[in-house]
């Protein structure tokens, strides 16, 4: 069995549907709650034994990095005793970044192509930056969620959820002949169709992916809104390696759009003693639900 230690979160998109808060902050750096969403990914992720993070980031968002090295180092020390501030290093401590500039921003596939020369021959996890996932249940969710069947069965990793059918051109969308089980293998994907889609099978921001990737990225021209598209990069590893879904456990967020951030800030308040019962009566005197 093959230990996964790397994961690439990308996060340089621009955030244009969430504009004009992320004019001025990194789009994973919005908060659900006090907490922003990078350090839910980093939570995931090492959770699932994977300690080796590779933030792949646009040269404009360097405040991601001084984030996640610690390095306004004043402030660290004069709220040395605070438990958020030892919350935060010692979730640091545990993990080894890289951080790497995506020069232009030239779609997912592109993002991921960033991370070839650290990753080299390994297999790897990817967590998109806008997508936390917040399972209730216990069981291992996320990327942890994907890499239990690959240790099963190693092979190309797609987390995926059955979506409204008119939702399906907003996704990159998977199909199999199984594609009703919990784990089936892949017959096609697609990004964004915008009319008969396959399935409503969506890939919703986690990915397992084997290091030929790279060889089929290679291949990949500009797809869908003139990005290289990750899709078309697995598209093309269809049929040659063994490409699986898997449906994601647990509340799949997209804090990149209004309604996501608003709706995974909801889920998040509502997880915490601290903020539910002030929530809840606000809810319930105010709108009278
Ligand atoms: C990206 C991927 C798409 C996937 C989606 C999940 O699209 O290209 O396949 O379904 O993330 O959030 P984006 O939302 O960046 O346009």
């Amino acid at each position: 069995m093959k230990k996964i230690n790397k994961v690439l979160i990308p996060i340089a998109g621009y955030g244009s549907r969430m504009f004009p808060e992320t004019l001025g902050v990194v789009k994973a750096m919005l908060p659900l709650v006090d907490k922003p969403v990078i350090l839910y990914l980093i939570e995931e992720a090492l959770l699932a034994g994977m300690n080796e993070i590779i933030i792949v980031m646009s040269k404009s968002q360097e405040s991601v990095k001084d984030y996640l090295t610690l390095k306004d180092e004043a402030l660290f020390t004069k709220f040395k005793d605070k438990a958020e501030v030892k919350y935060l290093k010692e979730l640091l401590a545990k993990v080894k970044f890289d951080f790497i500039i995506q020069t232009e921003q030239k779609g997912l596939g592109d993002a991921i192509n960033c991370g070839k020369e650290i990753i080299k021959d390994e297999d790897f996890g990817v967590i998109l930056g806008d997508n936390p996932i917040l399972a209730h249940s216990g069981e291992a969710f996320g990327i942890g969620q994907l890499y239990n069947e690959y240790q099963k069965n190693p092979g190309y990793y797609i987390g995926v959820k059955e979506v409204p059918m008119e939702d399906t051109k907003k996704y990159g969308i998977v199909s199999g002949k199984d594609y009703h089980l919990t784990s089936f293998e892949l017959d096609g994907m697609v990004e964004k169709p915008q009319n008969n889609p396959p399935t409503n099978c969506a890939a919703l921001g986690r990915y397992i992916l084997q290091s030929s990737i790279f060889d089929y990225l290679a291949k990949t021209e500009a797809g869908v809104g003139g990005e290289i598209q990750i899709t078309d990069a697995i598209k093309k590893a269809i049929g040659k390696e063994k490409v699986y879904g898997t449906k994601l456990i647990g509340n799949c967020h997209d804090t990149g759009s209004r309604n996501g951030f608003v709706i995974a800030n909801l889920d998040y308040a509502m997880e915490r003693n601290d903020v539910k019962d002030q929530l809840l009566s606000f809810i319930e005197n105010d709108y009278k639900l």
